[in-house]
């Protein structure tokens, strides 16, 4: 192929959106992160409403709805696919990375974190939270027991955290009570680092660190993904120059409570789109 072909098609791709999804609209908050580091970036996203909560769900199922996600964003010409789930990236990864392959790159929110903290020598002992089905899967401790076998890891699922956000409890005295029991978990004990492995948890940072008296390293994803994402567009000369975005939110099942609850994580409030996959 000419150069100048392939500086065409190439171009073409970079004007292209990023996709991104989630099992609903906890994800806004790293599109959020992607589109304040990324403002020349398009989004296409989707929020997997009509399947949520991941958390409940089995890996064979999350894996079957991230290849159909996963189908959709590619036929919106999506240049690369972000799962902004914790839950989708800690299960089905490996199996939207073969579907996808040579298609578009996936980027996972797991990576990002495990990089971020896997050299910081002050962390001796980390606590991860997160669903039930991220928990499960070991994947965080796996990882680090490879990467950093000095740190000891130790994690705990919290499962309601997720709803209570959904349902607008963040920094209230109820969130309180439930972190508080929560984080009084005898595992959680003297660690000195904690991983948000849930992309709803942003929204509940503060109360955490407040709990710990800012004494402790809280790790969460968005700004490391975004900073991801951008690394790879900038190495895959693939970022958009242009300006003029279109974003686009589409959900699998729409309700107004959903779209009021986007401002919430998103900062300003969405029109969503409904759209039904052959699920
Ligand atoms: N936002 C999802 C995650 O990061 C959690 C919500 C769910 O259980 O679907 O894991």
């Amino acid at each position: 192929m000419s150069n100048s072909k392939l500086k065409t098609i190439n171009s073409e791709l970079s004007n292209s959106p990023i996709g991104i999804f989630d099992s609903g609209i906890g994800g806004l908050t790293v599109a959020k992160a992607i589109s304040d580091a990324l403002p020349n970036e398009s989004l296409v996203y989707f929020g997997d409403t009509v399947h949520m909560p991941y958390g409940e769900k089995s890996t064979e199922a999350i894996c079957r709805y991230a290849i159909r996600i996963g189908d959709f964003l590619i036929g919106k010409g999506c240049k690369m696919i972000v799962m902004a789930c914790n839950t989708a990236s800690a299960v089905a990864f490996n199996t939207l990375k073969a579907h996808c392959k040579g298609k578009v790159e996936i980027v996972n929110v797991i990576g990002p974190v495990l990089d971020h903290i896997v050299h910081q020598d002050s962390i001796k002992k980390i606590g991860i939270i997160g669903t039930q089905t991220t928990i499960n899967s070991d994947v965080y401790k796996k990882a680090l027991a490879i990467r950093n076998p000095e740190v000891e890891t130790m994690s705990l699922a919290t499962p309601l955290l997720a709803p209570m956000i959904e349902e607008g409890f963040a920094n209230s005295n109820i969130s309180q009570a439930v972190l508080q029991s929560y984080l009084s978990d005898i595992k959680l004990n003297d660690i000195n680092a904690l991983i948000l492995a849930c992309t709803h948890y942003p929204l509940i940072k503060q109360e955490i660190e407040a709990y710990y008296n800012n004494k402790i390293l809280i790790v969460d994803s968005p700004a490391l993904v975004a900073e991801r994402v951008k690394r790879l567009l900038q190495y895959d000369e693939l970022l958009n120059e242009q300006t003029g975005t279109k974003h686009h939110f589409f959900v699998s099942d729409y309700t107004e409570s959903f779209e009021k609850t986007t401002s919430m994580f998103y900062g300003t409030s969405l029109k969503l789109e409904q759209v039904t996959l052959p699920i």
